[in-house]
């Protein structure tokens, strides 16, 4: 490497601060809400406040390099140049200094401190509209600095404008953007063999319901992507051989005992694996780090932790792998960028493992179901082609059963999509989505108790909360009194609530050694075992439960390991291991004699 990551974050650093920019640091990776969006999708993003005029306490001159998670383009990723984390190098003037000295630094930056070619480079600048005009100031500035006017091009608002897509009330402006040639080509041509490294946003409008008004300040944006600017500054094309993949790379091939260039279905399978186990582990590890989960970012993650599992398959490595990879991005790549990782590594390997094992336990009969609605398609087609020669082939797997797979074996609907796209079938997104709705409404209906007959909604998190009750109860019987019994529960997949008898107040040292009791249960990974026999049996084996069950009855019971033993109509997850961990959030009063438990897995 001519430059490797590291050396590169910090000649960003030192220039900008040589300038008189203060390093801000970078923030967390998931996006405060402001402009609802998910994750942090550009370095500006946090700086909102101060470029519409807030003071910043580190001043007026601030730079970073700062991770974004952009996931809108996670199809493609699998080729040389997309990934869903990508850091980007910043620089901000609020309301300082603006296009002269600002053309000048990134053409110095660019020119002097990584040594790129200053005949090669290109710029492009705003041709201007009825909101802001044509950018002839940039145009002479950087005409000024030795760039030939044949370099430097006027392009419309569609290039050369920038603004968070879909926000109001957000700063915005004309830009200059900075391009360079691919690779060692003799007479590269622009645009077709040039790429875009970074762009000098001049945000002085903000973005309106109906239009662009000034702002007080005129303030500049500056972001130069750093993945590919190493890529780029090293002569690479393949973004998965700077130093911020090939170690992880390398292991992948290791264990595979396959070649990355040898190219096809598998590099394709090692980048997707790499590129997706690099963004879970930010994720996971993040200051405000997110699980997988149903909803909203921690679908995103549930997703993209799924996708690499599948991968992991395709290569037929274990995705215990994963959790070697994740130990080289920690440890070795972003030890430095992102210390808290190595703070956080037991917890982000042990989150890892879990949604492995939980996703392994499903997938591969996920994959057999899916294989049946394929070969249900492909006979049908079949038989149908031979009755009637002009029969269009039926292409597109249903939505009840996308949703089978989803609800059952925990396929996100883009995975079966994806799966689908490979056989050349689509899937029945709004039949999916019909269905998605139907069993939101049923676990609304179940949650606020108008429905009878135990729990309908088996989500895979509501399954783990059921199992937790019983967890709880055995736990409240061992701690507080055994005359303590479940007097009713609730579920969503948020959350559980349980009632018993008790006559007090739980003290703060009950509600910890139950909570304790609990985690040490689902620590011990116990088994959670289904047998049906009839009520005398169960009652002389000391199941306990709520059922008004008759003499006679045939009856279900589930126990776990030896500390539970329940009847119960189900459904259960395997193994308490699967369950995350337990947290007990509120104990209060539900009635007279009556308490109440609200608690989390987490
Ligand atoms: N905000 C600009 C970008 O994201 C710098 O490219």
């Amino acid at each position: 490497m001519k430059i490797t990551s590291k050396e590169l974050r910090k000649k960003w650093l030192s220039f900008y601060e040589s300038k008189g920019h203060v390093n801000i640091g970078a923030v967390s990776l998931i996006g405060d809400g402001s402009t609802g969006v998910m994750f942090n999708v550009a370095g500006m993003q946090p700086l909102m406040p101060y470029l519409l005029g807030k003071k910043h306490p580190a001043g007026k001159r601030l730079c970073n390099v700062q991770g974004c998670v952009r996931t809108v383009d996670i199809d493609s990723v699998g080729d040389a140049s997309h990934f869903t984390f990508f850091e980007m190098m910043g620089n901000w003037s609020l309301g300082d200094y603006f296009k002269k000295e600002k053309t000048a630094w990134t053409f110095e930056f660019l020119t002097e401190c990584v040594g790129l070619d200053k005949d090669k480079l290109c710029v492009t600048v705003f041709e201007g509209n009825e909101s802001a005009p044509r950018d002839e100031q940039t145009a002479d500035y950087l005409a000024g600095l030795g760039i030939s006017r044949d370099r430097i091009f006027y392009l419309p608002k569609s290039d050369n404008w920038w603004e968070l897509e879909g926000t109001t009330g957000t700063p915005c402006g004309p830009d200059n953007e900075w391009f360079y040639p691919i690779a060692n080509l003799d007479r590269p041509v622009f645009p077709d063999d040039y790429v875009e490294i970074g762009n000098d946003v001049y945000m002085q409008y903000k973005k309106t319901q109906t239009g662009y008004e000034p702002l007080e300040n005129k303030n500049v944006d500056t972001g130069f992507g750093f993945d590919r600017m190493l890529l780029f500054l090293n002569g690479l094309s393949d973004g998965y051989k700077t130093d911020l993949f090939a170690p992880v790379i390398a292991e992948i091939e290791s264990l595979s005992g396959k070649k990355y260039d040898d190219g096809g279905a598998p590099q394709r399978a090692m980048r997707i694996i790499a590129d997706h186990t690099r963004t879970s582990v930010l994720l996971i590890g993040d200051e405000q780090g997110i699980l997988p989960s149903n909803t909203g970012a921690g679908y995103i993650l549930r997703r993209i932790m799924r996708r690499a599992i599948r991968y992991c398959r395709q290569l037929e490595i274990p995705s215990s792998a994963l959790l070697a990879l994740a130990k080289i991005f920690i440890r070795e790549i972003y030890n430095e960028a992102f210390p808290l990782l190595k703070e956080k590594e037991d917890y982000i390997l042990e989150e890892i493992a879990k949604e492995s094992e939980r996703f392994e336990q499903t997938l591969n009969q996920g994959m057999k179901e899916f294989e049946k609605c394929v070969g249900g398609l492909e006979r049908k087609n079949e038989f149908m082609a031979k009755s009637n020669p002009a029969y269009q082939k039926e292409t597109v797997i249903g939505g009840k059963q996308a949703f089978r797979l989803y609800d059952t074996y925990g396929f996100p609907l883009e995975l079966t999509q994806e799966l689908a796209a490979e056989r050349g079938l689509s899937v029945d997104t709004e039949g999916f989505n019909v269905c998605f709705e139907e069993h939101k409404e049923k676990s609304r209906v179940l949650n606020k108790g108008e429905a009878k007959g135990g729990l309908e909604s088996h989500s895979e998190k509501a399954t783990a909360y059921h199992t937790a009750t019983h967890l709880l109860n055995a736990a409240l019987k061992r701690v507080l009194s055994p005359d303590c019994n479940q007097k009713g529960s609730n579920i969503t997949d948020e959350r559980m609530r349980f009632d018993f008898n008790f006559p007090r107040p739980m003290t703060a040292e009950e509600v910890k050694a139950v909570e304790d009791m609990v985690n040490e249960k689902i620590g011990e990974d116990l088994p959670v075992e289904y047998k049906e026999m009839s009520l005398e049996e169960a009652r002389a084996q000391n199941f306990v439960g709520v059922f008004d069950a008759k003499y006679g009855d045939v009856v279900k019971t589930y126990s776990i390991g030896e500390f539970s033993k329940e009847m119960c109509g189900g459904p259960h997850v395997a193994r308490t291991g699967l369950l995350g961990k337990f947290r007990i959030v509120k104990e209060q009063s539900s009635s007279a004699g009556i308490r109440r438990i609200k608690a989390v897995l987490e």
